[in-house]
């Protein structure tokens, strides 16, 4: 067999690899293999990369390996698992910049004058839309990290303007394709770097992770245009999968959210509403708040009681408490569930990771499709640092930012119990009828240690 057979054939086994690591990434219960393998099939890649007869520049590209693995692993590492999202948009801004930049790299080498347009155009391509996701990722992760403002920042003419950059990046391309003019594709680059600014800044609030799903996409497609350019195979399979698999993404996240795409990207949605302090909502209504003996009491005499987790348990990092709070319950003969709403916490999976990490049994956790209708004949809803996805103003209220959300039916349980420290709302920034139902009782506190209460006020009932 042929060096180069065997090369092809090694770039044939890791897009396997890339394929089955996501198919092992839809379930749970084989993500974790799913990762392995697909963590093996780039070893396997880089590997065959390294074997390419006549490959220039090794020092340069081991340096640049080593300089990466240096920054990386302990920022995996180390990363909470809350700044996910804020990671996950580096790592997509500097991959679609890489693709840019090959794209640029192939362009301006001698072995690329007089090349056909369909060249060319692959060249825009990678150029264009790496350099959007590259500086749009920036901009998200600055929001995100609260480098800046995670408002929508609005200003007039904003679409207008946006139009007018947008038709001057068409028009540079044009140029470039008939000039093939390495100097108009660097204004192009520029030009599409301001776009990826000024697209990015009017989306804010809960539509930025979705927003960096869609980056993310982009970056998958500029790296496939790369591997055209560079008649690389797996480049164009792996970017594809990941172009797909973003938009995919984008999809079920704008879904679960009830809206549609475009409303996300273009309706400057996300703007933080009134955030009340203290135990008064915003009229001055007074709510329900309990001890936790009186609530240990009442969820040791239930039969059944659901457990809906959302972003403040992963602040808390509450989810071992959680796990211990329902043993308790279910060495009591309680029958204690787990009701996952999909874009609970700050990314997708968020909280069947958390659970996953205490150990809780996949049975045990219940999708919001299957929790639903459970929850009328739920004794007790224990509504764990969740906000948004049980607001029964996504139902209720045509004019509320979140109306057409799905949310798990908390509101349909005989007790309702909220742990979170304030009346604060959550990422959506609206008031939730729900705290000042006459059923809801709140318990305020970290939700760890509200949490911990829990267990020991149970074993005492
Ligand atoms: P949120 O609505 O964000 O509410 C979280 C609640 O947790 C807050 O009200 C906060 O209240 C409480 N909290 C924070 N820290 C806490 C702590 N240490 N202990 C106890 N409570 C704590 O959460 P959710 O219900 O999970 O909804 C997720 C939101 O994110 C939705 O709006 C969703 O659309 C958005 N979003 C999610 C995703 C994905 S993919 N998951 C993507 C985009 C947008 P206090 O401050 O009073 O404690």
């Amino acid at each position: 067999m042929s060096r180069a057979t065997a090369i092809d054939l090694c770039y044939l086994v890791a897009i396997a690899a890339f394929i089955l690591a996501l198919k092992g990434l839809a379930s749970p219960r084989r993500a974790r293999l799913g990762n392995i393998i697909g963590a093996a099939g780039m070893v396997v890649a880089i590997g065959a990369t390294f074997a390419q007869p006549n490959l220039a520049h090794l020092w340069m590209i081991i340096v640049a390996m080593i300089i990466g693995l240096v920054i990386a692993v302990p920022a995996a590492r180390l990363v909470k698992m809350t700044a996910i999202p804020q990671m996950v948009a580096v790592f997509n801004g500097v991959g679609g910049g890489a693709a840019a930049l090959v794209s640029i790299a192939e362009f301006i080498s001698p072995a690329y004058r007089g090349a056909a347009t369909y060249k060319v155009v692959e060249v825009l391509f990678g150029v264009l839309v790496g350099s959007v996701s590259f500086s749009g990722s920036a901009i998200a992760f600055a929001k995100l990290q609260e480098l800046m403002t995670g408002r929508p920042i609005t200003y007039p003419g904003q679409q207008a303007l946006n139009a007018v950059v947008a038709a001057c990046v068409v028009g540079l391309a044009g140029a470039v394709i008939a000039t093939s003019s390495a100097p108009i594709l660097w204004v192009l680059l520029i030009a599409a770097l301001v776009l990826g600014v000024i697209f990015v800044l009017p989306i804010g609030g809960a539509d930025v992770p979705v927003l960096i799903s869609l980056l993310n996409s982009f970056t998958g497609l500029a790296v496939a245009a790369s591997g055209f350019t560079l008649d690389n195979n797996l480049l164009i399979v792996a970017g594809t999968l990941v172009g797909a698999s973003g938009i995919l993404l984008t999809r079920m996240m704008s879904q679960a959210m009830g809206r549609s795409l475009p409303n996300i990207l273009f309706s400057a949605f996300g703007s933080v509403v009134s955030a009340s302090g203290g135990t008064e909502g915003p009229e001055g209504r007074s709510v329900r708040s309990g001890t936790p003996e009186d609530i240990g009491v009442l969820l040791a005499y239930a039969r059944k009681v659901v457990i809906i987790p959302g972003y403040g348990l992963a602040v808390a990092q509450a989810q071992h408490a959680a796990r211990e709070l329902a043993d308790t319950l279910m060495a009591r003969g309680v029958e204690v569930f787990y009701a996952i709403h999909p874009v609970a916490g700050r990314m997708p999976g968020h909280m069947n990771v958390l659970l996953a990490e205490a150990n809780v049994p996949y049975d045990e956790l219940k999708e919001m499709d299957e929790a639903n209708p459970q929850l009328p004949t739920t004794d007790v809803a224990l509504v764990v640092g969740a906000n948004d996805t049980v607001n029964p103003a996504a139902k209720s209220t045509p004019g509320s930012p979140i109306y057409g959300m799905p949310i798990i039916n908390a509101d349909q349980a005989a007790h309702i119990v909220f742990l979170k420290r304030s009346m604060r709302p959550g990422f959506a920034g609206i008031d939730n009828e729900l705290l000042y139902d006459p059923k809801t009782v709140m318990l305020f506190g970290d939700a760890k240690d509200t949490l911990q209460k829990l267990v020991t006020a149970v074993n005492d009932a």
